[in-house]
């Protein structure tokens, strides 16, 4: 079988070829997933193959999304990839946030290493790939920052025109730098996530532009090898659990089928449980859970939470997250504004640090060892999803006693950590010092 998009509805029996511009299926509305005949690939000689690349200097070999190749076989020809040298993120012990949430130990993977500062870059490189392959001139998504950050500079790097919707005011301002100095077409839109990505579905479909939103599946066999890269980084030893943010739900969807597939093709022997962190502001997903998992989601209308990257109401890709949370055994979780912006601050004095919407890993992390579904001595993973500059006015802000909720409810500075103004008299600055000792 050679490699083709598959609907995701389990009713469906449609397929469709590998070079066809769609993004859900023309029957049914499901959702595309590709599809690769992995029979008869012996486990050992692909984690093999992936061990040697590491010695190699070919860009496509040094890549953390490309070095596994095997698992994206969509590309035939090599020459449409744009590598930015993507992935090959840190897996990082975290001391001080273990004993925070209640662990014996946590590791994150902390994808902000990334070229852009996120996870969306592995993503974009096999997004921005299919783009070239299929000859087109144009890319465009909505995003909440991140995804325009990494459209804009996979494309700036392949000679694409970027095309950028954001929710106008409601993105950090790194974010939006990025764009700008990536030199992407950038419109603000005076709407919320969900509702722009209804418009630029329609926009893009009139205009034969093509969509890099994580609806498209070729964005989702990309962000797969952030599982592929933790496991190897691991020496294939599988956590008990993986714990990460979700918004619009992609990269659960992501790690979920790669982790799968490695597990089909025999790497792995057993697949680690998945939970999925929401902030409470915009949880749908974690809704669905608490009601009925079996029926449809309900979308929240005005989602609001200062995690602006995962401020989704309407997540697109909730009924693969739902398959993936399943398949794993896993779990959804909401948190508070407040665990946010703790377990934020709990990540920074790790030296690590990381965006408000990947601290939702360690807030949900601990909120779950807390009711005991995680228990203490349990191996943990948790996904960071975003630098921590991606948006220094919440840091600012947390440190200095002044966030707030959207709801204008005062969120306490916990772990505060407040500059000091001094006049520029050394007496005064020792004794300072020494007081804080
Ligand atoms: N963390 C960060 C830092 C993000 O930027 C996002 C999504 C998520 C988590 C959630 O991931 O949507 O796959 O469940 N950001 C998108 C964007 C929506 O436009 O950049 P998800």
């Amino acid at each position: 079988m050679s490699p083709e998009l598959v609907c995701f509805n389990p009713d469906c029996p449609e397929r469709y070829a590998i070079d066809a511009v769609l993004y859900q299926c023309p029957k049914c509305g499901g959702l595309l997933e590709a599809q690769y005949d992995f029979a008869g690939v012996s486990p050992a000689k692909l984690t093999a193959l992936w061990d040697a690349r590491r010695l190699s200097r070919e860009p496509l070999d040094v890549s953390g999304v490309w070095r596994y190749r095997e698992m994206l076989p969509f590309i035939e020809d090599t020459a449409h990839i744009v590598t930015l040298q993507e992935g090959n993120t840190p897996l990082l012990d975290a001391r001080r946030a273990a004993e925070y949430a209640g662990f014996d130990a946590i590791q994150f993977k902390h994808q902000g290493y990334n070229p852009s500062g996120s996870f969306k870059d592995n993503g974009m490189t096999a997004g921005v790939a299919q783009a070239r392959r299929l000859g087109m001139k144009r890319v465009a998504c909505v995003s909440t920052g991140n995804t325009s950050a990494s459209m804009a500079a996979y494309a700036a790097a392949g000679d694409l025109q970027a095309v950028i919707f954001l929710p106008h005011g409601k993105i950090a301002y790194g974010k939006l730098a990025q764009a700008l100095e990536y030199g992407a077409l950038t419109i603000q839109v005076e709407a919320n996530f969900d509702q722009i990505l209804a418009l630029v579905r329609r926009l893009t479909e009139e205009l034969g532009i093509y969509l890099l939103n994580s609806i498209n599946p070729f964005r989702i066999e990309g962000q797969k090898t952030i599982a592929i890269e933790l496991l190897d980084q691991r020496g294939w030893k599988v956590p008990d659990w993986i714990v990460l943010p979700g918004g619009n739900l992609g990269n659960v969807s992501a790690l979920g089928k790669g982790l799968r597939e490695l597990k089909q093709i025999g790497v792995i022997d057993r697949l680690p449980k998945l939970a999925v962190v929401q902030a409470a502001g915009a949880a749908p997903f974690f809704q669905l859970f608490e009601s009925d998992a079996d029926g449809e989601i309900e979308n929240v209308e005005a989602p609001e939470t200062l995690a602006t990257a995962i401020r989704i109401g309407a997540p697109v890709s909730w009924e693969k997250a739902r398959h993936e949370i399943r398949t794993s055994g896993g779990i959804v979780e909401s948190v508070t504004e407040q665990e946010i912006a703790d377990a934020k601050a709990v990540i920074g004095r790790c030296g690590i640090g990381c965006e408000p919407a990947s601290a939702a890993s360690l807030a949900g992390a601990k909120k779950l060892r807390a009711k005991g579904v995680i228990p203490q001595d349990a191996d943990v993973v948790g996904v960071l999803t975003g630098h921590l500059l991606k948006d220094p006015d919440y840091v600012y802000h947390y440190h200095t006693g002044q966030l707030a909720t959207p709801g204008g409810e005062k969120i306490e500075s916990t772990f505060g950590n407040q500059p000091v103004v001094m006049p520029n008299d050394p007496g005064k600055i020792a004794a300072f010092l020494q007081s804080r000792e």
